[in-house]
């Protein structure tokens, strides 16, 4: 049974109010409610402005809210079967760090994939918390890391019971998840906390056919972008907890630490009716867009020299669940690798996918999605199937494993330490004192505190070679290192945090 209580929007109601009640403004932002003249205005209307305020009196404060944010707030948690949900206007990656800072305190250990977003490093950096790492499946044939199992989370609370919590992804970026229940109840047996990544699972909460949710399994804390697949504006998400095992006093001081003090009502508003749509819509349209993909993935089944991934593959690999919204294609047979029907696709079909890897490309579908939208990329893949199968050779086996580095000490530790630069082809062996990442997906392929293997070296100048985006803190084939002549290396016993 729908309550009824969830057709209100808080937040957009009073913002709207505010927004045409004629208020003099002598507060920021500085475009005074469009009093203005600039192109943005002549593109938008001025409504986009007036939408934009800054917690003027009866619009409440992020940072601390007693009024229609926490109103909002309340029925987002409801919504999401959490007991209290936390606005975010910078992301999940600040939900992320905000989770890992308020759960683990520096040197406390924290069992977590190897295959985890940038802002899970960079909140390994913050807290100072030890990350104790364990291999996810990786599908050699489709060169992806997916879910971790069971036995691996098992196997990693036993070496290291003192574990302060357990890090998921639900799911990852290609839509596959890891048995959640089951872990979070071992986690939890095990006094263990559980943290989950869900930047591309806040669909789940609206439609019972969608994998397994962090709420749903009782997992004590999870950020959800809701801004990538439940339609709000982007870079905004929430925190959700369940619970009684969360500090919400130290997470709340924490993302306030994080988020900024002038947070985009925009955003916020967009939280609010995304909210509502899915509550009320999202069953049935979700239902409608399993019904579209399932169409589309046999259409593209039929198209010679591609393969579409679907639940019984992932399952077959040994992974736990799949996300049927996410199209997964493996296109090298094609004699084209990922990165090139990227481009294709834009260029040629006005088609933007979502991201590429070396075999195999991403569309990520949502209720915003229509039947012409997929029509238009089995149309694509018939053509390019035309113009490239068996007339160029299929691509070549991927030559990595994916095998990841050592962890040789603390990331914070790494990320303090006196560091030098030299030449990627020198730093065979050393010990990286930076994260590089091809973004997106934006998994690190190194990270601070970790021993540069020769792999690690190939793959990079691999990726560099193919065009792809190089996150790193130097440029020009240059990476930092640990200046080991000047650095010791915490033992455990001193005071550095
Ligand atoms: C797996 C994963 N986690 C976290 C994030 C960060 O989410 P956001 O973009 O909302 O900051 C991303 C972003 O792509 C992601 O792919």
């Amino acid at each position: 049974m729908k309550e009824d209580r969830q057709q209100k929007t808080p937040f957009f109601t009073k913002l709207k109010e505010y927004g045409v009640s004629n208020t003099v403004p002598f507060d920021v932002p500085g475009h005074k409610l469009g009093r203005i003249e600039n192109d943005l205005l002549d593109y938008t209307g001025i409504e986009t402005f007036l939408l934009d305020s800054n917690a003027p009196v009866g619009l409440d404060h992020l940072s601390k809210p007693t009024g229609v944010i926490k109103e909002s707030e309340r029925l987002m948690a409801e919504a999401c079967l959490a007991d209290k949900a936390y606005f975010l206007t910078n992301g999940t990656t600040i939900g992320i760090i905000a989770m890992i800072m308020s759960t683990c305190r520096a040197k406390e250990k924290i069992i977590l994939p190897r295959n985890v977003h940038k802002s899970v490093i960079n909140g390994l950096i913050m807290s100072g918390a030890m990350p104790i790492f364990i291999n996810p499946n990786i599908d050699t044939d489709l060169g992806i890391a997916n879910g971790v199992s069971f036995e691996s989370v098992q196997e990693a609370i036993k070496k290291h019971p003192d574990a302060k919590a357990i890090f998921l992804i639900n799911p990852t970026y290609f839509g596959v998840t890891s048995d959640i229940e089951r872990i979070t109840k071992l986690a939890h047996d095990n006094n263990m906390l559980v943290l989950v990544d869900e930047a591309h699972g806040a669909q789940f909460y609206f439609n019972e056919r969608m994998p397994f949710t962090a709420m749903e399994a009782s997992a004590d804390i999870s950020a959800s972008s809701f801004h990538k697949t439940a339609a709000s504006f982007t870079q905004s998400s929430v925190i959700l907890t369940k619970g009684r095992r969360i500090d919400h006093v130290r997470l709340r001081s924490t993302i306030n630490m994080l988020q900024s003090t002038s947070p985009s009502s925009l955003l916020l508003a967009s939280l609010d009716v995304a909210r509502k749509t899915m509550y009320f819509e999202g069953a049935k349209r979700i239902d409608h867009l399993l019904q579209m993909a399932s169409k589309a993935r046999e259409s593209l089944k039929t198209i010679p020299g591609i393969k579409v991934i679907d639940k019984d593959y992932i399952v077959s690999k040994g992974s736990f669940d799949f996300d049927e919204t996410k199209i997964v294609i493996k296109v090298s047979d094609l004699g084209l690798s990922g990165f090139e029907v990227y481009k294709m696709m834009r260029k040629k079909y006005n088609i933007q996918l979502e991201l590429a890897e070396s075999h195999i490309i991403l569309c990520v579908l949502t209720i915003g999605t229509t039947k012409d939208d997929l029509d238009a990329l089995i149309y694509a893949f018939k053509e390019l199937s035309k113009k490239y199968y068996k007339i160029r050779n299929k691509l070549p086996k991927i030559k990595f494993e994916y095998s990841f580095p050592e962890t040789y000490t603390r990331p914070r530790d790494a990320y303090h330490a006196p560091s030098i630069s030299v030449p990627l082809q020198e730093a065979y062996d050393e010990i990286s004192a930076e994260m590089i990442m091809i973004y997106p997906p934006g998994i690190p392929m190194v990270i601070p505190g970790e021993i540069i293997t020769q792999e690690v070296i190939d793959d990079i100048l691999f990726y560099v070679k193919k065009g792809s985006v190089l996150h790193s803190d130097l440029d020009n084939g240059y990476v930092k290192i640990i200046d080991k002549e000047h650095w010791t290396k915490w033992d455990g016993d001193d005071d550095e945090l």
